[in-house]
């Protein structure tokens, strides 16, 4: 019988949480975390049968780990954890869209470097396997459009502003409160993760580096109580959209707030839920449709690239007919 694979974990915040609580409903899953790296020793915890050190190099240069799982916000520090595991060998799973959408081109160097067992679905739209299915599902198909909402706390303050007329003020403390904001909320409401989550889904869809410099970005920090008044005296609901379309040999990214008719598969996915509709060419739309942000939801997504690093699984990208020039 195989040995169990031993994982190195960097963060025990929410997502490492979410995680750790997922793993253990899988106790048949040949797997066992043997450290887990946290800035802070001394704050009180839960896992306490867990190995906590701060001292990064523990994992690092620890050659009986061969998996590393980074879920840190600091994307600088993510970025040296990913690239030492991965040059020393290990497969290496990540949540961190900042670091990946600001390091595509590092990001695509990984992946052809070491053979792509570096996987992150956790990093965009949450529970939702859209990574995934956008690299390997959609991989022979042409992509014709993205579009969707990719930030949960943006689309909670959004939700509660519009359902029980909360201030802006009062929905962003609960989104920090529930855990679905970043530690620097302005990323969430500014679009700027929503852009990063999008980077990725135009890495994947059309193997082409964008940078978020070339989007049009809008925070929803305009979208004042008048702004969904006057939404919602048209039937309307103001929501953060985030779309990729390909015209002709370029690629179009935005996000930015909508205006949004009952019609639309956007209208319905509230609170901290998350929507991605992906057009192709031959098969037509599909929407996916989940949580966006929380521990249990994103923990969930990292378990799904455990499972699959487990079973060999790399992305295809590398492999995808390049539909962009
Ligand atoms: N802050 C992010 C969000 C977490 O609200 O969507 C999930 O990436």
């Amino acid at each position: 019988m195989k040995s169990a694979r031993k994982i190195g974990l960097f963060g025990f915040g929410t997502v490492g949480k979410g995680f750790y609580e997922n793993l253990k409903k899988h106790p048949h899953l040949p797997v066992s975390i043997e450290k887990v790296c946290v800035k802070r020793l001394d704050l009180p915890r839960i896992g306490h049968e867990l190995y906590f050190t701060d001292n990064p190099d523990e994992l690092l240069s620890d050659p009986e780990l061969d998996i590393i799982i980074e879920l840190i916000d600091d994307a600088e520090a993510a970025k040296y954890y990913v690239e030492q595991a991965l040059l020393a060998g290990k497969d290496v799973i990540s949540a961190n869209k900042k670091m990946i959408g600001e390091s595509l081109q590092d990001v695509d160097n990984w992946h052809q470097s070491f053979g792509s067992h570096f996987l992150y679905e956790a990093a965009v739209g949450g529970g939702i396997p859209i990574v995934h299915s956008v690299d390997g599902f959609f991989r022979d198909q042409e992509v014709k459009e993205i579009r969707g909402i990719l930030n949960g706390s943006s689309n909670y303050i959004l939700t509660q502003m519009q359902r029980n007329n909360w201030a802006f003020e009062k929905a962003l403390s609960e989104a920090q409160a529930k855990g679905f904001a970043e530690r620097n909320p302005v990323l969430d409401v500014s679009g700027i993760d929503a852009s990063y989550k999008l980077s990725i889904l135009a890495y994947h869809a059309f193997g082409e580096i964008s940078s978020i410099k070339s989007f049009e970005i809008e925070s929803i920090e305009g979208v004042t109580k008048e702004v969904i008044k006057r939404a919602k005296a048209k039937g309307r609901k103001v929501k953060l959209v985030a779309t990729l379309k390909k015209t002709g040999h370029e690629i179009v990214c935005s996000v930015k707030p909508e205006n949004i008719s009952p019609n639309d598969e956007l209208y319905s996915v509230d609170f901290e839920n998350n929507a991605v509709s992906v057009e192709t060419l031959i098969s037509g739309r599909h929407v996916f449709v989940g949580k966006g942000a929380g521990a249990l939801p994103t923990g969930s997504a990292v378990l799904e690239d455990l499972k699959r690093l487990l079973d060999g699984y790399s992305y295809q990208v590398s492999k995808r007919v390049k539909t962009v020039a």
